[in-house]
């Protein structure tokens, strides 16, 4: 069975709010569309995914959606049913999943059960018993509703493909909130298999909350530590922190030296596991030479937030006999935490001599080391 992900993204996500419709905002170290369509492609009896958006979101969804096979995006309307409309007359096959981009999280367990479904039923959705007392209410409670046989639907919904769009040419309704409704309405039987919690549509403030609470649930903690050198080597000032300090030496190096900056860039890359900044930025290639190492680190956050990490903290030590770090720790705490953009409390900086011994105590070049705390998530890539 010949089988598209359809997946509707052209809401404006007015009772969330926020400025951003809710599909584009991050959770977890990607926009919520993104995690609705890695579900759904990812499933091997899909055999293509397409996604409707609004018309004004065409950069926002591609940059979403970048690197994910998912054709050319499809404009929708102003009712879900509109853009769902757009959508099925975008695609062919057998069978389609519906899914609304507001739900993150589908267990692939629920696609194998609506698409068994589809053998005998031209349409299955997802639902999940109600728990809580139903009851009508206006300022006031009203009658209590009888939940015995209620339940609420979720998406995706399957369907095979021409019965859905016959039963949409026979819709004379206002705007329906699914396709369950519609195919049934057209004297169609859809089936009622188990959905899933996972699959909870982010509606409020209070949904992505707890999505976000869910998710750091599933983050494991991890830590990478960094180490670097540069010696001493014609005249000031030096890049120390993030900072230009006035120094009678100067720093040598191929970028512009910062042993801070470089020690916390290695503990990130180290810590998501993502190789070395030799690998990342070769010192043999030209176009780091004289390098703000901001740049450095600026690249390794964005790494590790890709891979869905959060960082939790960094902290590095700084070895030298001169210059003295003290009057300079708050600019420097301040400067990382901004590069990195962390709070300042997330950034420690110290510093420690060698008591005279060894390269830094006699005053032959500067050390430093870092150590970084993330939490990685099961769906690093
Ligand atoms: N949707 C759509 N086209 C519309 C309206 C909604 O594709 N004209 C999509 C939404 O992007 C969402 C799904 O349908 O993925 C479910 O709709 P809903 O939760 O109502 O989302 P919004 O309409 O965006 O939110 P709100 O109603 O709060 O504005
Ligand atoms: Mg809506």
């Amino acid at each position: 069975m010949a089988t598209t992900a359809l997946i509707v993204a052209a809401g404006r996500g007015e009772r969330l709010g926020g400025g951003v419709p809710k599909q584009f905002r991050p959770l977890g170290g990607k926009p919520v569309l993104r995690w609705a369509v890695e579900a759904l492609i990812r499933h091997p009896a899909v055999r293509s995914t397409r996604v409707v958006i609004a018309d004004g979101q065409r950069d926002k969804a591609t940059e979403a959606l970048d690197g994910l096979d998912v054709g050319e995006l499809i404009t929708g309307g102003a009712e879900r049913a509109d853009s769902v409309r757009a959508g099925l007359s975008a695609i062919d096959g057998d069978a389609v999943l519906v899914h609304d981009a507001a739900r993150p999280f589908c267990p692939p367990a629920v696609i194998d059960r609506l698409l068994a479904s589809l053998e005998f039923f031209d349409g299955a959705a997802p639902v999940l018993q109600v728990g809580d007392t139903l009851a009508r209410a206006a300022a006031t409670l009203g009658e209590p509703v009888d939940r015995t046989d209620l339940v609420r639907v979720q998406t995706p919904q399957a369907f095979r493909l021409g019965p859905l769009e016959s039963a949409y040419e026979l819709w004379k309704g206002p705007a329906p909130t699914d396709e369950a409704t519609v195919l049934r309405a057209a004297g169609m039987k859809v089936a009622a298999v188990e959905g899933d919690p996972a699959l909870e549509k982010l509606t409020s403030q209070a949904d992505l909350e707890r999505a976000q609470q869910w998710l750091a649930g599933c983050l494991t903690p991890r830590t990478g530590m960094g180490f670097d050198v540069h010696a001493f080597a014609g005249e000031g000032p030096i890049m120390l922190g993030g900072i230009k300090l006035p120094h009678t030496r100067g720093l040598a190096g191929h970028s512009d030296a910062d042993v801070v900056l470089h020690a916390i860039t290695d503990a990130l890359l180290g810590a998501a596991g993502l190789g070395d900044i030799g690998e990342h930025f070769p010192p043999a290639d030209s176009r780091w030479k004289g390098t703000d190492s901001s740049v450095f680190l600026a690249h390794a956050v964005n790494l590790v937030r890709e891979r869905g990490a959060l960082i939790d903290h960094v902290d590095c030590t700084i070895i030298a006999e001169e210059p003295k770090v003290g009057p300079h720790r708050a600019a420097m705490r301040t400067r990382i935490a901004e590069i990195a953009g962390l709070s300042v409390d997330q950034v420690s900086v110290k510093a420690t001599t060698t008591e005279g011994l060894g390269f830094t105590g006699r005053g032959e070049g500067i050390a430093a080391q870092a150590v970084a705390s993330i939490r990685m998530g099961f769906w690093a890539k």
